[in-house]
């Protein structure tokens, strides 16, 4: 309540990036006062039906905070007080890159989505290792760092480019997300998939400690690439896709107005659900699937679930909702649980079984 007849409409009242960017440092600003536990007690919620081990990894709950959110990890110990029982940090890529020209953050009202059209702004590997580190003690949640690839360099030099961000920030993570899908590059292809099978080998060369990866791909992927990622991802020993990122095909959803960049939130949602479905029916089940876009709700983030998610991440519904929504989800997604007498376990890829 608070949230919605408060906050919400003052943060809409500002420009979108600039409502994130105070949304970011008031939580930083939050955390360096040691105010996590009181924001605990609102916004927590435990229950052993929600507890999963995935990759290797035990979660408290399902329900994670995707990539994009806290790029350069200035708030990363405060997400397990607002209920998220994991969460991607970044992306971040290896030189410091400002990203597109502003304003490139829209909000679709109406549509309950968002556009993006960042470009990637990062500050660079180095510097987000330094506050990564600092930070990091004091999460309590398992922690990801998404990683991507500098924009402004020669096709050529990709794969040692994720690599140079991988060797840097290796020992901080409990788990790695390769970013091989930003929909907001102008200009050059982001990700050639010829490209996959070295990639993966070299991550895979240097992953000494075997911490999980995952890669994170788009929803405008037709099945025949479908079907070289999950390939790729068997032959690579990757221990799961994330799926979606934003979806870039806008005659798929034609939103009522089109600014630039790629869309997340309801617009997103059948084609994320699409492609999840597609990876578990085409793999098996043989390796994990984070789901994600569009989740609003505990029976959207079950949807996720039975299609083949064995983990789910929110953003936009968070921005149109508020942190409350995380407990919310929580809770709806224990009582749909209970009511079709499953756990996480059983409820996940339950449609294809
Ligand atoms: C403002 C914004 C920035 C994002 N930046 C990234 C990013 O840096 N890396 C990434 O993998 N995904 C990024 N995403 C995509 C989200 O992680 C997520 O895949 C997408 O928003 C769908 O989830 P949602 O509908 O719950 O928002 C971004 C999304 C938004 C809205």
């Amino acid at each position: 309540m608070i949230y919605k007849n408060l906050i919400k409409p003052f943060l809409f009242m500002m420009e979108p990036e600039t409502a994130h960017s105070f949304t970011i440092i008031s939580q930083s600003v939050l955390s360096s006062l040691r105010l996590n536990k009181i924001i605990k007690l609102f916004f927590n919620y435990s229950e052993p039906l929600l507890e999963t081990e995935v990759f290797g990894i035990k979660f408290n709950n399902p329900v994670g905070l995707p990539a994009g959110c806290d790029k350069d990890g200035k708030a990363l110990d405060i997400w397990g007080s607002y209920g998220f029982g994991f969460a991607t940090i970044g992306s971040v890529v290896y030189s410091p890159q400002p990203g597109n020209p502003k304003p490139r953050l829209f909000r679709l009202i109406d549509e309950r989505s968002l556009q993006v059209n960042l470009g990637l702004n990062s500050k660079g590997a180095l510097s987000f290792y330094e506050i990564f580190k600092k930070k990091k003690k004091r999460s309590t949640i398992p922690l990801g760092i998404s990683i991507a690839r500098t924009t402004d360099i020669d096709e050529s030099e990709v794969v040692d480019d994720y690599l140079k961000s991988f060797k840097t920030l290796y020992e901080l993570p409990d788990y790695f997300e390769i970013n091989v899908s930003c929909p907001n590059i102008n200009n050059i292809c982001f990700f050639n998939l010829n490209m996959l099978p070295k990639l993966l080998e070299k991550i895979q060369e240097n992953n000494y400690k075997k911490k999980p990866i995952l890669i994170k791909i788009g929803p405008d992927l037709e099945e025949l690439e479908l079907d070289v990622i999950v390939k790729n991802v068997l032959d690579y020993n990757i221990d799961g896709v994330v799926a979606t990122n934003l979806i870039k095909d806008l005659t798929k959803i034609n939103p009522k107005k089109v600014y630039k960049g790629g869309i997340s939130g309801k617009l997103l949602e059948k084609y994320s659900n699409k492609t999840i479905n597609y990876l578990y029916k085409k793999s098996e089940g043989r390796f994990k699937i984070v789901g994600l876009g569009g989740i609003f709700n505990g029976k959207d983030a079950y949807e996720k679930i039975k299609l083949g998610a064995s983990l789910v991440q929110v953003y936009t519904g968070m921005v149109f909702e508020g942190p409350g929504l995380i407990k919310k989800i929580l809770k709806e997604l224990v009582m749909l649980l209970k009511k079709d007498g499953l756990d996480l376990n059983k409820a996940c890829g339950i449609y294809h079984k």
